[in-house]
């Protein structure tokens, strides 16, 4: 034991010599003549949403019990029976046993309620801590825990990328700019590009975790505790440590309570992790089209119309682009939430949770729907084919061509805009033209100038790294797989 209150009179009081009244477990016990009026109560309450905190809660509380033993305010029998107390309950609510109570405003009351109900050294636990780091302490671990679960879910998401790309090799379709044909790439460099994206979402919460990862309990309402508290050593037992496992604990109780940057922080992340889905799913949306038709999606995830019969729906990339809405609008409330408080804490802060809450879990449902419905996703190889090989994809191949013969660049694509303009008044395709015609433009075009149009070896031609060639996405996707196992 490293600390211990330096007065005699701080022995342990045996909790069953507290007289009931004083162990109330109420936020108005004593200085209020009743309850609230009830639809005030009903307007404060925030248990119909923080209960999801409560596992949270519990790990915290055993945490603060521990140290309350170890600083000598609980005894070990009263720290035990505090543990077990808080196991049994815990125990109850996963089995779905448990009666939350509107009236006892959120799942801090709740839980110490129904403990101090049980066990009467629960009436000792919230010594020197209050609500405000409490609640601080539940979100960062629940947070935690969160990221670990999304980053999972991610990491299937990629992989469900590469494997599309995997199962279709060497298919091409055209590379976009503006919505316009640019130049062909393969189908699998258009998935990685979204591959990337995710890494550096995965990068993003990696970061944000770390940051995140500070224990702010001990902060207690605002100005810490007058008790001599040992914070690393709660901060070891919940895991908020560094490399070498050493405890980081917050460096300010002012800030410890009322700092919500990590909330903000997921939130930004899960924001920007939203429009990637929403770019891809636009991508898919586009894809499955009729005019498109380069994809055919599985019955199971696609919709019907109640009305039109030969009608199936890109439902879930739909839904996955009009979700990020809500995930970007969280993030506004959030920034808009904070922007004007006071310091301390401010019960404004209680509206922090929904947010949160509701970004989580709508990027991560996202996100595992977007993955299922691309392992359940067939490449039209023949249509995406079709569509690369409009020879208007190599004009810029042509310009290279001239540029090899020693052209410069600026007359080689005039030159080539000569040839466009050309093709296009005499109403015929790029490879259709004559090598005299070509000729008769420039004597710089050879011979050999319409073997340019040979799809396969101008994907060939793309291979410098991170270029859409043949090759060079065949080692991008082995990468890949090696990474994501
Ligand atoms: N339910 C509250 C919240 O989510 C917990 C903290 C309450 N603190 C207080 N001083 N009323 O913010």
């Amino acid at each position: 034991m490293k600390r211990r209150p330096s007065s005699p009179k701080s022995k342990p009081v045996p909790a069953d010599s507290i007289p009931a009244a004083a162990s109330a477990v109420t936020s108005r016990s004593g200085r209020f003549a009743g309850g609230p009026a009830s639809d005030v109560a009903a307007f404060s309450e925030s248990i119909s949403f923080d209960w999801r905190l409560w596992r949270q809660d519990i790990r915290g509380s055993i945490a603060h019990a521990r140290m309350l033993a170890r600083i000598g305010i609980l005894t070990a029998a009263e720290r035990d029976a505090i543990e077990s107390g808080l196991g049994d309950i815990a125990a109850e609510i996963e089995a779905g046993k448990f009666i939350w109570k509107a009236e006892l405003e959120d799942v801090h009351m709740n839980l110490e309620s129904e403990l101090t109900r049980r066990v009467p050294a629960g009436a000792k636990l919230h010594t020197a801590r209050s609500r405000n780091d409490q609640v601080a302490l539940d979100m960062r671990l629940w947070m935690r825990d969160e990221i670990a679960t999304l980053d999972a879910a991610i990491a299937q998401l990629q992989s469900s990328l590469v494997g599309l790309g995997e199962r279709h090799p060497g298919v091409p379709i055209p590379g976009y700019t503006h919505l316009q044909r640019g130049q062909p790439v393969t189908f699998a460099h258009h998935l990685l590009a979204y591959v990337e994206m995710f890494a550096r979402d995965r990068d993003r919460l990696a970061d944000c975790l770390d940051r995140s990862n500070v224990c702010p309990l001990g902060s207690g309402a605002l100005a810490g505790s007058t008790l001599p508290l040992d914070r690393k050593f709660v901060a070891v037992e919940l895991g908020f440590v560094d490399a070498r496992g050493h405890p980081r604990i917050t460096q300010n109780s002012m800030d410890g309570v009322s700092d919500r940057d990590f909330v903000v922080e997921f939130c930004a992340d899960a924001a920007l992790m939203a429009v990637h889905l929403s770019r891809l799913a636009e991508d898919v949306v586009l894809w499955a089209t009729t005019e498109f038709g380069f994809i055919k999606i599985a019955d199971a995830y696609t919709t019907g119309s109640s009305l039109m019969p030969q009608k199936k729906n890109p439902d879930i990339a739909e839904l996955t682009r009009g979700k990020s809405a809500r995930v970007i609008g969280n993030l506004m409330s959030l920034l808009t939430l904070l922007k004007g408080l006071p310091m301390t804490y401010n019960r404004d802060l209680q509206e922090d949770k929904e947010r949160l809450f509701d970004t989580a879990d709508t990027v991560l449902a996202c996100t595992r729907l977007m993955a299922a419905m691309l392992d359940h996703t067939t490449v039209r190889a023949e249509a995406c084919r079709a569509a690369a090989s409009d020879p208007q994809l190599l004009a810029t191949d042509l310009a290279d061509y001239l540029v090899r013969g020693g052209m410069p660049f600026r007359q080689a694509h005039h030159v080539v805009g000569a040839v466009v303009g050309f093709a296009e008044k005499s109403e015929k395709a790029l490879n259709a033209l004559t090598v005299a015609e070509y000729q008769q433009i420039s004597p710089a075009f050879g011979p050999d100038i319409l073997e340019l149009f040979d799809l396969d070896a101008a994907l060939a031609r793309r291979n410098l790294p991170g270029a859409p060639g043949t090759r060079e996405v065949q080692g991008q996707l082995r990468r890949w797989r090696k990474e994501l196992g």
